[in-house]
């Protein structure tokens, strides 16, 4: 059974299975809405069902209340069509035709960037080709059929590997293997492009660029497409961490403040200990971008890192400084449903 689908903004229409979720069937016609988990962890898909039923889905109360349910939100990752629908995304555009592949890849370098932080670098198979935009990311496949999401922290131009920032988790079985038993050369198995956390690039908005920890990997590749593409848009980025350690390519970024016209890099430590003698700026992330501007209602903000910084940066920054909320992009690092 399928339905018709009508959806805001743009008047778009394409057709979805009652099998499938609304983000899934989206996506297959060529409409990138805004998502980041793909398992109702994170909200970014949540949008508001303007008539007809739907199946919610396994949504928990955190990221759809039941007072946002009631007003008509679902969460697009999970919902799927039980008549036809009109819906309202926060924002619809067209993805292109850049397809979602299953790749093997292998490990062609390890480095450790941190004590908690290895870079991964992947080979792609030379048959393939894989597209991305900058900011999108993978999910490593599991022998089991688990998934783990990671980052693309290089830009789409350097065609031919993958570059991943991965922060060790404690008792973390995909991330305890990279820093424990993963070798150069062993084969992995990965889907994607996935995400909508990408530059807009048909915008001539400020924009304002928020990281905290390895949240920087996306970032980078935004700010390294940006680059090459010559964009002139102002751009400042925020990167937060606890530690000086965990500003693990602080040279690469204050780099590209000499370097890129237009760019400023601000780094930020929230528990800078007596050993980092840090002289910079301290606090929370979000709150340095607060203490920085009266006003955000002109910028594009692009925030990426732990769930609790992007929820505190999207509230902040939409309640306090005027930023619409079509104007705020986020991944935010969710953990993996044990149960795909
Ligand atoms: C879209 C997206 C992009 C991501 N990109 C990156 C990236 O570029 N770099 C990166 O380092 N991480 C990234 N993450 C987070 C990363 O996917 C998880 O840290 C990873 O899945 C952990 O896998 P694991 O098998 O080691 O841990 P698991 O075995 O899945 O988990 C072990 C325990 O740790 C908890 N846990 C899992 N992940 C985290 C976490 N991130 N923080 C705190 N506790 C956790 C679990 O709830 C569980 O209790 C991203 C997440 C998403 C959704
Ligand atoms: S909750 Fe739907 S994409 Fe995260």
């Amino acid at each position: 059974m399928s339905y018709e689908i009508s959806l805001q903004p743009g008047n778009h229409h394409f057709r979805a299975d009652a099998d499938e979720t609304i983000l899934e069937a989206a996506l297959s016609a060529g409409l990138l809405l805004p998502h980041s988990c793909r398992d109702g962890a994170c909200g970014a898909c949540k949008g508001k069902v303007l008539a007809g039923e739907v199946d919610y889905g396994n949504v928990t109360e955190g990221t759809l209340p039941p007072d946002e349910r009631e007003a008509g939100y679902a969460l697009f990752c999970c919902a799927r069509p039980r008549s036809d629908l009109t819906l309202q995304a926060r924002t619809v555009t067209r993805a292109g035709d850049i397809p979602v592949k299953k790749l093997p890849c292998r490990v062609q370098k390890l480095q450790r960037l941190a004590p908690d932080v290895m870079l991964i670098d992947l080979k792609l198979p030379a048959s393939e080709a894989f597209q991305f935009r900058a900011g999108q990311y993978i999910d490593i496949l599991l022998a089991d059929g688990q998934r783990r999401s990671f980052s693309i922290a290089n830009a789409p131009h350097e065609a031919g590997h993958v570059q991943l920032h991965v922060r060790r988790i404690d008792g973390g079985r995909f991330t305890g293997q990279v820093f424990e038993t993963m070798k150069e050369k062993d084969i992995l198995r990965f889907e994607g492009p996935l995400g909508g956390f990408c530059l807009r690039e048909d915008s001539t908005r400020p924009v304002v660029l928020v990281a905290g920890g390895t949240g920087f990997a996306p970032i980078k590749a935004i700010v390294e497409h940006a680059r090459h593409t010559g964009t002139t848009r102002p751009m400042t980025l925020y990167w937060g961490s606890r530690d000086r350690a965990g500003l693990y390519l602080d040279e690469l970024a204050r780099n590209w403040q000499d370097e890129i016209p237009g760019f400023s890099y601000v780094p930020v430590l929230s528990e800078a200990t007596a050993e980092d003698a840090w002289s910079g700026r301290k606090g929370l992330v979000h709150q340095a971008v607060l203490d920085d501007h009266a006003d955000l209602s002109a910028h594009e903000v692009y925030a990426c890192g732990a769930p609790a910084m992007v929820d505190a940066a999207r509230s902040s920054f939409l309640a306090t400084r005027g930023l619409p909320e079509e104007h705020f992009f986020a991944d935010a690092f969710t953990f993996a449903n044990q149960t795909n």
